[in-house]
């Protein structure tokens, strides 16, 4: 199986690999639908979300600090290395589309990377949008912007469009890969997860590394049912 797949993604001319809170995991960083993903009992729905926000903005700025600080103080994993060291045939990098906020694939060496979530070393002015990076941890209050108004996390949260540019991006490269390797990602957030199924459409050979069952499998040609660490650098051998 393994072979296969070595060889498959050997001949590939336009592959793609789509990721998703584990491959982070072997870092140390909880998934948001793992065991300890629930913030103060809070899940990510209901603290991730602009009425949220609006309520009780220091409350969900708590949970950004508390996981800005976690990923500080993380590394890349493995499978991070090994796709940020994978050349194609031509000798070209191969882009990550990736629903993890954590900058962890750009701190790998990747550079060719769509954050479909946005991600949380940017704050974005909810009264005059300008966006600023920020890696300060430890915060005791909601942060606020040079106009005044408050600084929130420059993710998507649930119920807001993703960034338009990143999005048709990725739609683009979904419909002309012919080789997906979807690593860590549950597969029920849309739209990200329906990448996958347009990259089917478009007859791409889909391998998923998950240690879980997940909707996607029904997609995949072949489903590796383990932690990304060593299968991603063994199927990239790099
Ligand atoms: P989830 O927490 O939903 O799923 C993480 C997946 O990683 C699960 O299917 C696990 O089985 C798998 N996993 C765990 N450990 C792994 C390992 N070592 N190697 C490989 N896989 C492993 O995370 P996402 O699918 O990324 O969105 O969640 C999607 C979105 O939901 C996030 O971007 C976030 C969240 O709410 C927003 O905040 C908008």
């Amino acid at each position: 199986m393994k072979a296969r797949v070595i060889k498959r993604l050997r001949s590939a001319s336009s592959p793609l690999f789509m990721t998703g809170a584990g491959i982070s995991a072997e870092s140390g960083l909880p998934t948001f639908r793992g065991k300890d993903g629930l913030w103060r009992g809070a899940s990510p729905e209901e603290l991730a979300t602009p009425q949220a926000f609006g309520r009780d903005p220091l409350r969900v700025w708590q949970w950004y600090d508390w996981r800005r600080g976690l990923i500080s103080r993380v590394s890349p994993t493995a499978a991070h290395m090994a796709m940020a060291g994978f050349r194609t045939r031509a000798g070209r990098e191969v882009p990550v589309i990736t629903q993890n906020v954590d900058g962890l694939h750009q701190s790998a060496g990747s550079s060719h990377v769509l954050e479909l979530h946005g991600s949380i070393w940017r704050l974005r002015c909810v009264r005059c949008g300008v966006e600023v990076q920020d890696r300060v941890t430890g915060l005791s209050e909601v942060p606020l912007c040079e106009c005044g108004g408050l600084l929130r996390p420059a993710v998507v949260w649930f119920g807001e469009l993703l960034p338009e540019d990143v999005f048709s991006e990725a739609l683009e490269l979904a419909r002309g890969s012919d080789f997906v390797m979807v690593v860590g990602t549950s597969g029920v957030v849309q739209p990200a997860a329906s990448l996958v199924n347009i990259a089917r459409e478009g007859n791409a050979f889909i391998v998923e590394v998950n240690p879980e069952e997940t909707c996607l499998g029904r997609l995949a040609d072949i489903s590796f049912h383990e932690a990304a660490g060593d299968i991603v650098a063994e199927l990239l051998q790099v």
